[in-house]
């Protein structure tokens, strides 16, 4: 049984726009692997050789076999209960809005709205030379994508030592200074600037509420941190609130 702190119920009483900042954790329960921690990503894969835009260059051909590879994992999952509880959010509060730092569309299918993607959307791709768009199934000729002005096409995700994208970012920065509950879920929290938004949240005076598997570097930070699965302890959260709103 979980505990859930009947103080931040009463905050929640109070609240009128949360923020639901997340990362590769949340999915994790959906199958879809982690970057860092136990099994993660980046303890078999380098990062530098993968999501990195000259590496990209060098060797498309590759970056594109895991890119295809992730795709297909990320279309065999369904969304956990952790993404539909942030979902249900939206019946009980005026402004929900999701900040989230993973490709996968998982929030959006499981019902989300308000949604800004840090890191872009893992079903987009555009032409490196003319940034044509192109959102349908890609030809592959010798594992490799081209647009039809000749350039190489590559997934709309950001990659190490790429801009995030402004529009999602200003507006996912915006959310935080103005939220009354900031959760962050599933997230190491290392990789900035998007981390950065926490520290946003604090300074406008949100209260902040972790939910992951182990502490992190954040834990002291925040206000109320659980650890647990998202998949149990955001669907507990949400019942506690709903049953105290009824007593
Ligand atoms: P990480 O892989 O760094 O962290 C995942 C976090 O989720 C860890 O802190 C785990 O403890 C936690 N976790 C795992 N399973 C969980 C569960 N069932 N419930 C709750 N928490 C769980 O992923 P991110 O923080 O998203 O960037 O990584 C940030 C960025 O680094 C990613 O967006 C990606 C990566 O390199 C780019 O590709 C640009
Ligand atoms: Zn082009």
């Amino acid at each position: 049984m979980i505990k859930i702190d009947q103080s931040l119920v009463d905050k929640l009483k109070g609240a009128h726009s949360i923020v639901f900042f997340t990362g590769a954790g949340i999915s994790a329960e959906s199958g879809i692997p982690t970057f860092r921690g136990e099994n993660g990503v980046w303890n078999k894969l380098k990062p530098e050789e993968l999501a990195n835009f000259d590496a990209f260059l060098r060797n498309p051909k590759m970056v594109w076999e895991w890119y295809n590879h992730r795709k297909k994992v990320i279309h065999e999952s369904q969304p956990n209960a952790a993404h539909h509880s942030i979902a249900e959010f939206q019946n009980h509060f005026e402004e929900v809005t999701v900040v989230t730092q993973n490709i996968d569309n998982l929030h959006r299918r499981a019902g989300s709205r308000r949604i800004f993607e840090l890191h872009g959307n893992i079903e987009r791709n555009y032409c490196v030379n003319c940034k044509t768009y192109y959102n349908e199934e890609l030809e592959f000729k010798d594992g490799i994508p081209k647009c039809k002005c000749g350039g190489l096409i590559r997934p709309d995700v950001v990659w190490f030592g790429e801009y995030l994208p402004e529009y999602e970012f200003d507006e996912g920065e915006k959310a935080s200074i103005n939220a009354d509950i900031f959760f962050i879920v599933g997230t190491s929290a290392v990789v900035y600037p998007a981390a950065g938004l926490i520290q946003s949240a604090k300074r406008g005076r949100a209260v902040l509420v972790e939910v992951n598997l182990t502490r992190t570097e954040i834990s002291s930070f925040v206000d109320y941190s659980f650890t647990g699965r998202a998949g149990e302890i955001m669907p507990a959260i949400l019942e506690k609130y709903k049953l105290s709103v009824v007593n």
